[in-house]
């Protein structure tokens, strides 16, 4: 019946189109690795002008046969915006050559600020595997996913696979780089009239690093589970401490919380709130938690921005316990924890500077 109605046929066909597009969403994923691991974008970078794609397939090694493979790879990596395509010579391409577009820097392996570890994580077939498991794991009593593929949460995993916590602890510190450098540039009073910090799940100390050498006054600890630091040595106003957030955390005037509530429920959140909480009591008043973490529909307005976010909230579901919260959820959180009043800076797009007072 519907396709014999010119409306109906234009909707059923639409919507053969949406699912396709949504079924096939991962190619976009898929084919950004394998150009990243292909090292396309430092190959285009390194060559300086308009790259043909002649040129591209002999500076990767590959076989003349394999030209057409490569142009229909670059052809969707144009599409979707990580490389353009401009004149730069007159060969048989019609002097096209590629070129890197702005969001392809930040793919390139000598960037400081590169998202290259941290794509090559997220892609990694142990973080992806859990995706295939999602439906099982709805219908029994796994508490993620993660637990459901690999019969383990991700945190404990970690610590019995050094690979994986290798790549997962690079992806973090690619990211902790990109997140310090700005807010180092555009928050500094953040950091004002702190004499310590603690950056609790502060990783390989990216973040805690940074803090340290920036403001030399102020005794920083990077404290982490001990397989994440132990073995890293520190430097005159930074140190790192082993040990377990949810029994206690070193006393300090600040905590700092960057991408650690996400990983977690709203009961391990309080929990974990109320050890800070407990470690910024001693000092008299200034103290405060600085959260680093998505604020839900905060840029409601920008679709692709909330998208991104509601990926991560899907995520979190898959890999952790957690989730992304929007800013009722924080406060609630906030209140639930003990601490009288927040502050939202929305610095970092899709991720906000959040302090949080006792
Ligand atoms: C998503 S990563 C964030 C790392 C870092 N803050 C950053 O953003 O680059 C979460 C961190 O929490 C740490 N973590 C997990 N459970 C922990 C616990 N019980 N006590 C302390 N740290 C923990 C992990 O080892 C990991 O380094």
């Amino acid at each position: 019946m519907a396709l014999q109605n010119g409306e109906l046929s234009k909707e059923l066909l639409t919507s053969q189109a949406h699912i396709w597009n949504h079924i096939f969403s991962f190619i976009n994923s898929m084919s950004l690795k394998c150009a990243v691991q292909l090292q396309i974008p430092d190959i285009i970078h390194h060559h300086g002008s308009p790259m043909l794609l002649s040129e591209l397939v002999e500076a990767l090694g590959l076989q003349h046969e394999r030209t057409h493979f490569v142009y229909r790879l670059m052809r969707i990596l144009v599409h979707s915006g990580f490389f353009l395509k401009q004149s730069g010579g007159n060969d048989e391409e019609g002097g096209e050559g590629y070129l890197l577009a702005p969001a392809s820097r930040l793919l390139l392996k000598d960037e400081p600020l590169s998202v290259r570890p941290f794509l090559l994580a997220m892609l990694d077939p142990m973080l992806l595997d859990p995706w295939q498991h999602m439906s099982q794991w709805f219908q029994n009593d796994d508490i993620t996913p993660f637990h459901t593929t690999h019969g383990k949460m991700l945190w404990d995993l970690a610590g019995q696979q050094p690979k994986l916590n290798q790549f997962f602890n690079e992806a973090m510190a690619s990211d902790a780089r990109l997140v310090t450098s700005v807010i180092l540039k555009h928050c500094r009073g953040v950091f004002e009239g702190l004499d310590s910090i603690v950056d609790v799940g502060g990783g390989t100390g990216t973040v805690t690093e940074a803090v340290a050498e920036a403001f030399p006054h102020i005794r920083c600890i990077c404290f982490d589970l001990p397989h994440v630091v132990n073995g890293l040595i520190g430097s005159k106003n930074l140190s790192y401490v082993g040990g377990d957030m949810f029994q206690a955390i070193p006393n300090t005037d600040a905590v700092m919380l960057k991408w650690i509530l996400h990983d977690w429920s709203d009961e391990e959140c309080i929990k974990i709130l109320k050890r800070c909480r407990e470690a910024i009591s001693s000092k008299k008043s200034g103290g405060k938690l600085i959260i680093i973490d998505m604020v839900v529909k905060i840029h409601e307005e920008e679709n692709e921005l909330l998208e991104t976010q509601l990926f991560f909230d899907m995520l979190m579901m898959t890999l952790v316990t957690g989730r992304e919260r929007s800013e009722k959820d924080w406060a609630k959180l906030f209140v639930d924890a003990g601490f009288s009043d927040y502050k939202i800076t929305p610095i970092l797009r899709l991720r906000s500077l959040i302090e949080v007072y006792p």
